[in-house]
């Protein structure tokens, strides 16, 4: 199969020709079977999410790898990490085989399985992280996101045993001593609206212990959501005279709605803004876009949480955390970063592509749109904009905090190893 992209724009530069041949990026052909006008797009390489929850197995009224995968492809994605609070955890061969054999059947992205640290994310006992890098999921991220790893020595032997992995461990830092019954941001906001408040130190703390364990460990830690100035601060530092001289590595993501919504979103009391961490003041929120632009923020990651509507329409304190976010995280990294001019097209392409696979240790995503590599890409529309609407999505459930929001950029073809899954804006029948 052979396919010439005429005209588009990698990274949003000069305009050229892409030329695809069995899966991978050519200089030339003379005679391709299709062409696709590239004409006013921009190419960037297919989005790496670190960070998303398709809920299968167990969660299917909420998304399953099928809709997850197809929210993702439209997202302009080529490769997903799926978290392991599934039921069955994601803490076992069995089940992370099962996930991982199932995203190969569906094919629009390559789901790669996220291996629990701990049986049934109970942060007692170390999981079967051996066997489960040995399965031929081959995970090679652990995390308890949706809970963090709280006892420093069940953290300190899983970023010892990650490091004989060659593996990462990936830490919700929430110290949840400091955030029981917790609701919202700890501040004005959940005060007047009576809620119980989740404090930026319980995420802080659990960052600088972490970076210190790991830097005592050698090992690589990546943290997730990471969503205050304070933890953005502790990075720094971490960086800066912790690591050094140390083999170990300390890397951090940043979800797209910690980019663009604040905790004010919180008073309209509807729970689609509830979310874990939750939305923090206007400060942090640019401290973040700071810190993504800068460096010190690797990368972005969606945290993709779908719920069913019955755990979203109801009162706040007994909503679940997590809203969608693989249809629009395309979208709002352009709006808070791009149009902002805190980040180019290149920019992008290194925090949504690049840095996530490098950090997961994927060798076929995140590569440059050159010639002999993988053709793993996504043509994007720079001037286009759409609403959000959430029933339209891919994603079963619909909690959406974007809602009748007009957002800039489409995704208009997503291309995995050669093959469209994405045409037009629509998935590709496979
Ligand atoms: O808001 C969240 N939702 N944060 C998490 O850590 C977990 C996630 C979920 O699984 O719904
Ligand atoms: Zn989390």
């Amino acid at each position: 199969m052979t396919t010439l992209i005429r005209n588009v724009r990698p990274y949003g530069e000069d305009p050229t020709d892409l030329y695809v041949r069995d899966g991978v990026l050519v200089d030339h052909v003379a005679d391709p079977d299709e062409t696709v006008d590239g004409d006013g797009l921009i190419a960037l390489p297919g989005l790496v999410d670190l960070h998303a929850h398709l809920r299968e197995p167990g969660g299917e009224e909420a998304e399953t790898v099928a809709t997850g995968s197809a929210a993702a492809a439209l997202g302009g994605y080529t490769a997903v990490f799926a978290m392991p609070n599934t039921n069955p955890t994601q803490d076992s061969p069995v089940v992370v085989e099962h996930v991982w054999r199932r995203g190969r059947e569906v094919g629009l992205v390559d789901v790669h399985p996220v291996g629990a640290v701990t049986v049934g994310l109970g942060g007692e006992r170390l999981a079967e992280m051996g066997m489960m890098a040995a399965s031929a999921a081959g995970v090679r991220m652990f995390s308890d996101d949706g809970r963090c790893v709280n006892d420093p020595l069940i953290m300190r032997r899983a970023l010892e045993y990650a490091r004989s992995l060659d593996a990462v461990v990936a830490q919700h830092a929430e110290d949840h001593r400091l955030t029981v019954g917790a609701q919202a941001h700890e501040g004005p906001v959940a005060a007047r609206l009576g809620l119980t408040g989740w404090p930026a130190t319980a995420e802080e703390s659990i960052v600088a212990r972490d970076a210190m364990l790991a830097a005592a460990a050698g090992a690589r830690l990546h943290v997730c959501h990471l969503s205050t100035a304070g933890s953005v601060g502790v990075l720094h530092w971490a960086r800066e005279t912790l690591l050094p001289g140390t083999t170990a590595t300390v890397s951090a993501e940043v979800t797209p709605h910690h980019l663009l919504l604040t905790d004010t979103a919180a008073e309209d009391y509807d729970p689609v803004h509830k979310v874990n961490p939750p939305l923090r003041p206007e400060a942090d929120t640019l401290a973040l876009r700071r810190a993504l632009a800068d460096g010190v923020i690797d990368c972005v990651a969606t945290d993709h949480a779908p719920h069913p509507v019955e755990a979203k329409d109801c009162e706040w304190p007994q909503a679940r955390p997590g809203m969608l976010g693989l249809q629009t995280a395309l979208s709002v990294v352009t709006a808070t970063m791009v149009t902002t001019g805190l980040l180019d097209w290149r920019g992008v392409a290194r925090v949504m592509s690049e840095v996530p696979a490098a950090i997961a240790g994927l060798s076929d995503q995140g590569r440059p749109l050159t010639v002999g590599e993988p053709a793993n890409l996504v043509l994007v529309d720079p001037d286009a904009r759409w609403t959000v609407r959430g029933a339209e999505l891919a994603s079963i459930a619909d909690n959406t905090p974007y809602e009748g929001m007009e957002l800039p950029t489409s995704v208009i073809h997503t291309m995995l190893r050669g093959r469209w899954t994405v045409r037009d804006g629509k998935v590709k029948e496979l």
